[in-house]
């Protein structure tokens, strides 16, 4: 995820900016910029690659001055690239920004822009903000700012500052992070607090659609609507560096899992049209005509983003009707597959690096197929050699368990699957708005989910003892419950298996004795009298088992030991919600065997090898 950082002192900002984004690093980042108010003026140095890369070129090339932004970028519009990295200037390099976050609106004012008489230097939707400034700018940047902000629709944190008012920096906040920190005679912006930890534990972190206005002597707090401001209390930060790291968090997978509302809703972000409620696609360079043409896809790839790809087998299944055939992508590689001339291969890939789906999507390159990734790096070597890129925009994962990368895969196959659907007018605009307006509803039960884990957690306290244990379930349940099954197994190592539910009664049966945990999902309607019937089953051969349903469903707390109820929504989207608490399961079974939870035994979080 992108890093910020901000400083207006009497310091060196150079020193102090670099060395803050350098307690960053560990966010993940594939460019970094910083930008001072040097004695000749705003000047700027950016550059691909890691910090090392930018200490080289500031080398023998200071920026002298003591304020400043900086920023790492990880990116989402456009490559990894010296142009694309930030900061970004107006043309005469009298404003810039740092922006960690999407402008879900930037092509609309970039157009407006371009009519005007701007000229773009980058691909990123950033610049459109640093030309707006410029073009809004009336003498006063604290006003300027809030009209930009005003005109911006997305969810972004922001750094600006300009040459015209060198004893101000602006920050502002609409859902991305941001802190500021209050020294002694200095102000700090950070996207994070292990960015000015070394300088001032006085924070104070902003809310959504805070602004703050920091000068030498402090800081001033504002609603960015409206311009009043806002009185709070300072933030005094006890946490060492490492906990910083984590957002206060005991480890990377905790903190993974509870960024997840914030990274559906960036997922989702621009491709949810505000009014009409249809999905835009842009980012797809297929025609219409050829998205039609579709007759089958196989979707390719390996461990948690291939059962993201069982949901979306069913999803694309129901919305459109067309087969999908969901393989593994080590098996898939060394197989024969059968290609219609319109199949499509998706490969879904967090890291984008992963050697069994990359070589898949060689293989189908190789055939003349058309090959579409869902991954979340860009730059990755699946983003670079696909035909087309839908990007997860989930943030770097750096837990070896994979969290918000597969609720973000999910989502971005739902938005997928019901743009196909659009077009191919196999749901009609007000089925697609329904599908749609539950989806952006998603992020707060998410929250919601993870403000009561505590049955969860004294559940996952019971089972960590356990020899093995068994998640059930059907049609879309059954995808996630191979989802909890493997989360399970990778952290807590605790064995255990996720069966089709109709299906144990063909062996499996044998294995269920007293006091087995059983977890049964059981959130699809059509099929829930099936289910519960599968659940006496075990029931009747002595399994403890715990159900978890939708909210509202009396039913199943008769058929079983224990329910937990996730927020009512669609079926089709109870993907989303039902692996949180499987995560929390499995995160607290680890920790209650003493686990490293990020670090599993065995694994790396990237499988670059075959
Ligand atoms: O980066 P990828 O999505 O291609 O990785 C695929 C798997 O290695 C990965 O999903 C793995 O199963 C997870 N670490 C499990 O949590």
């Amino acid at each position: 995820m992108c890093g910020i950082v901000g400083y207006i002192g009497e310091k060196n900002a150079q020193e102090i900016i670099v060395g803050g984004l350098r307690k960053l690093e560990y966010r993940g980042y594939d460019s970094a910029g910083v930008a001072v108010l040097t004695k000749d003026g705003l000047s700027y140095e950016k550059a691909k690659g890691r910090l090392a890369v930018l200490e080289e070129r500031l080398e023998g090339n200071a920026l002298i001055g003591n304020a400043g932004i900086g920023h790492t970028r990880w990116a989402t519009h456009g490559k990894p690239s010296d142009e694309n990295a930030h900061p970004h200037t107006d043309a005469k390099t009298k404003f810039a920004v740092v922006h960690n976050g999407i402008i879900e609106n930037f092509l609309e004012i970039k157009e407006e822009l371009i009519a005007k008489g701007y000229t773009f230097v980058s691909e990123t939707d950033t610049e459109v903000i640093a030309h707006l400034l410029a073009d809004t700018y009336n003498g006063d940047i604290v006003a300027t700012a809030q009209k930009v902000v005003g005109r911006m629709r997305g969810a972004y944190a922001l750094g600006i500052m300009t040459e015209h008012e060198p004893d101000k920096l602006v920050a502002v906040r609409l859902a991305s992070p941001l802190i500021v920190g209050v020294g002694n005679g200095e102000s700090f912006i950070g996207s994070d607090i292990p960015a000015m930890l070394e300088h001032t534990r006085d924070v104070y972190i902003l809310n959504e659609g805070e602004m703050a206005v920091l000068t030498r002597e402090g800081v001033e707090l504002f609603d960015a609507q409206s311009g009043e401001k806002i009185e709070r209390e300072i933030f005094h930060v006890d946490w060492d560096l490492v906990q910083a790291e984590k957002g206060g968090f005991d480890s990377f997978m905790l903190k993974e899992i509870h960024d997840q509302p914030q990274a559906v809703r960036e997922t989702m972000g621009a491709r949810i049209h505000p009014e009409t409620k249809k999905v835009v696609m842009p980012e797809l360079k297929m025609s219409e005509a050829e998205l039609k043409a579709i007759d089958h896809i196989y979707i390719v790839a390996c461990g948690t983003s291939m059962h993201a790809g069982l949901v979306a087998k069913d999803v694309i299944e129901k919305l459109v009707r067309v087969p999908v055939e969901v393989a593994i992508a080590s098996e898939f590689r060394y197989r024969d597959p059968i290609y219609t001339p319109n199949t499509l291969v998706i490969v879904i890939s967090q890291s984008g690096e992963t050697a069994d789906t990359l070589a898949a999507l060689r293989e189908a390159k190789k055939s003349g197929v058309k090959v579409l990734a869902v991954t979340n790096v860009v730059g990755s070597s699946v983003a670079r050699e696909a035909d087309e890129v839908v990007f997860t925009w989930a943030g770097p994962e750096i837990a070896v368990a994979s969290t918000k990368a597969y609720t973000c895969q999910v989502v971005a196959l739902y938005l997928f699957a019901l743009y196909y659907a659009q077009v191919k007018g196999t749901q009609t605009d007000a089925q697609i708005a329904e599908i749609t307006e539950h989806m952006l509803q998603l992020p707060g039960k998410i929250a919601d989910i993870l403000k009561h884990t505590e049955e969860i957690r004294v559940f996952a306290e019971g089972i960590k003892d356990v020899q093995s244990l068994f998640f059930i379930g059907r049609g879309l349940d059954y995808a996630v419950t191979l989802e909890g099954s493997l989360k399970l197994k990778e952290i807590s190592y605790i064995h255990s298996e996720a069966y089709a539910a109709g299906e144990l009664k063909h062996g499996t049966l044998a294995l269920i004795e007293d006091n087995v945990p059983v977890i049964a999902l059981a959130t699809q309607p059509d099929i829930f009298e099936k289910m519960v019937s599968n659940i006496v089953e075990v029931k009747a051969r002595g399994a403890h088992v715990l159900g978890i349903a939708l909210e509202g469903n009396t039913e199943l707390a008769k058929s079983v030991d224990q329910v937990i109820t996730i927020p009512e929504t669609l079926p089709i989207l109870a993907p989303v919600l039902t692996v949180i608490p499987l995560q929390m399961l499995s995160y607290y079974a680890s920790l209650a065997r003493g686990n490293d939870v990020d670090k599993p035994r065995n694994l790396a979080k990237s499988v670059t090898v075959e």
